[in-house]
């Protein structure tokens, strides 16, 4: 078995966030981490695109095709167990986990938020909503979150934070990119590679 952690990244969009972890897999930071599989909740998203191009293995699995979340969380379970994974990264993944599932992987699951928590988090905060709160409250600084998941939305121990700032005449759409551009896909490949190398660590 390889010297490193194995990673299993759930995606549901565009997949910026998994290509910042491919990239960095590749240049080297995430030195003790293998992203071994990634698995989307939507056939049409780009992120799969992405990983095949990088090689590596795709699941899609929906609720649909699972007959609901019981289903649909049982066959996740399955894949991300038959992968033997250490890590599992929620980038741009849209979907909610039950409680059972997030304790069953209780300190094994991080997730990427587009805002600095505890503002803008929560039931309802996701993708674009968190930037569309940032304007509207007229904040001057936003940023980024990578923090545990537990049965609390955006509510697990945070991991790492990168504050944006917020420009005159920000759309939301502006805003967003600014935070993934210049937080996002910064912490989140920084805060694997230190998560791989704390479990590498801990398994002598
Ligand atoms: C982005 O809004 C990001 O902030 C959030 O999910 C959305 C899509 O991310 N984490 P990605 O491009 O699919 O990684």
């Amino acid at each position: 078995m390889s010297n490193k952690a194995r990673v299993a990244v759930l995606v549901s969009g565009g997949g910026t966030n998994l290509q910042a972890l491919i990239d960095a897999q590749h240049s080297g930071l995430i030195e003790k981490g293998e992203i071994v599989v990634v698995i989307s909740n939507r056939e049409s998203a780009y992120a799969i695109e992405r990983a095949r191009k990088a090689g590596i293995d795709t699941h899609v699995v929906t609720r649909k095709a699972c007959g609901g979340q019981e289903g649909f969380e049982a066959k996740v379970k399955e894949i991300i167990d038959g992968y033997n994974i250490d890590l599992i990264v929620l980038a741009g993944f849209l979907t909610i986990l039950s409680k059972d599932f997030v304790t069953y992987y209780d300190h094994k699951i991080i997730n990427i938020h587009p805002s600095l928590i505890p503002s803008f988090c929560g039931d309802g905060f996701y993708g674009i909503i968190p930037h569309e709160a940032a304007l509207a409250r007229g904040v001057k600084v936003t940023g980024a979150t990578v923090h545990y998941v537990n049965e609390v939305a955006d509510g697990g121990e945070i991991i790492a934070q990168k504050a944006v700032n917020v420009e005159d005449g920000d759309t939301p759409e502006t805003l967003q990119r600014r935070v993934m551009e210049q937080a996002e896909w910064l912490i989140l490949p920084v805060a694997v590679a230190k998560i791989c190398r704390k479990i590498v660590a801990e398994r002598r």
